[in-house]
């Protein structure tokens, strides 16, 4: 039976997708804010592409200016930077164009400076945002995390060698623009990390203790648009059909994300990615085969129904042995586009297992709260093994 629970559902108040999307719509959004002022935040990878001064052009009626030192998957210090570089420049609208480090980084940006206090008060600290910062318009680079539809961020925490999250409705992005134009040149490796961690934000979404019908309605789209397209986008990255299943399947999973929230990958990748500095879709893709595994057990006709939004032929199979296909059938996946299927490959070795099972346990409850099945310390222990 469903249950239809009072979960509020936000998005962006306007979310513009498809191809040449960002030329035919980055001013009047801006516009639209009245803005006199206007700073990109992007990076220096970015800055490389030409994208930067592409956006540059098309919003010459306004003063802009571009802050491109976020660094991949940035660290609270970087954020402190960022924020003692903007502050007292009084811009009226900010502009994130990158993958996830920039776009949360543009979101915290915009949110710190309505209030008082640093970055570190916010992330894993005791402040939480009481006010809406100045607007803010995403432009995702990548089709992966989907930030630009959610109210959180991700920091890296270096002395703790902890990932930290804010969680706030203050975090939300005002405009999403979600322009494939803008992912053709990814490569191959990071389009198959940032793809999986699509995937899997979709997947936990669906099968999550918080899902509705809702976020199912985007859950469902965005595993048969990334299944079908990801070998592709990798393999053929200049197929424009496949980028846009990418960036809708991205974005559609980042909207069942942003209303039923994520599981056990995200809260047992943490440690890989705060210690062995594997990229948050590098650790999320690794992850989703082994936690799926374990998983499907407690939600089975989720997990049936995932087989044949993957495009399995479910015909004639129980629940239970169409919830074991989709469990094949992501394995499957991760293999054909070259993920690295072992941690041992990022050198993690087995001494840190138990310390980094006790750590899920006590740290993620949030996530772990909202996972299928409920997972004790020797499961999460378990899982970590098989992955090594
Ligand atoms: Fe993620």
């Amino acid at each position: 039976m469903t249950i239809i629970k009072p979960v509020p559902f936000k998005i962006p108040s306007a979310v513009i997708t498809g191809l040449g999307s960002v030329k035919e719509n980055l001013l009047d959004q801006v516009k639209g804010f009245d803005a006199r002022r206007v700073l990109i935040v992007s990076d220096q990878a970015l800055i490389k592409t030409g994208y930067v001064d592409e956006l540059k052009g098309f919003l010459k009626d306004v003063e802009t200016e571009v802050y491109a030192n976020i660094e991949p998957e940035p660290s609270i210090e970087n954020m402190e930077e960022t924020l003692a570089w903007c502050s007292g420049k009084k811009f009226d609208v900010f502009i994130g164009l990158g993958g996830g480090s920039v776009i949360d980084s543009a979101k915290m940006l915009a949110a710190l400076l309505a209030h008082d206090g640093k970055a570190r008060d916010y992330v894993g600290g005791p402040k939480t945002f009481e006010k809406l910062g100045a607007p803010t318009i995403m432009i995702p680079t990548t089709s992966g995390t989907g930030a630009e539809v959610t109210v959180n961020v991700v920091f890296k925490d270096k002395a703790a060698k902890l990932k930290r999250v804010a969680v706030s409705p203050y975090l939300m992005p005002n405009v999403a623009i979600v322009d494939p134009l803008y992912t053709m040149t990814v490569p191959p490796a990071v389009t198959a990390a940032t793809g999986m961690d699509a995937l899997t934000h979709a997947i936990e979404a669906y099968t999550a203790m918080k899902a509705t019908p809702l976020t199912d309605l985007f859950a469902e789209d965005a595993i048969v648009r990334i299944g079908r397209s990801i070998r592709t986008a990798v393999t053929a990255g200049g197929n424009v059909e496949a980028r846009l299943d990418m960036s809708l399947g991205s974005l559609f999973g980042g909207i069942a994300n942003a209303g039923a929230s994520v599981g056990a990958v995200h809260a047992l990748s943490y440690p890989l990615c705060g210690e062995f500095n594997l990229s948050h879709g590098a650790g999320n893709a690794l992850m989703l085969p082994y936690v799926a595994e374990l998983n499907m057990m407690g939600n089975i006709k989720k997990f049936a129904r995932i087989a044949a939004l993957l495009g399995e032929a479910t015909e004639g199979y129980s629940d239970r042995d169409a919830a074991e296909l989709a469990v094949k059938s992501i394995k499957r996946l991760s293999q054909d586009i070259g993920i690295p299927p072992r941690m041992s490959e990022f050198g993690i070795t087995a001494e840190v297992l138990p310390r980094w099972a006790r750590t899920v346990i006590e740290t993620q409850t949030r996530l772990l709260s909202n996972n299928p099945r409920r997972l004790t310390e020797k499961d999460v222990l378990a899982i970590y093994e098989a992955a090594l």
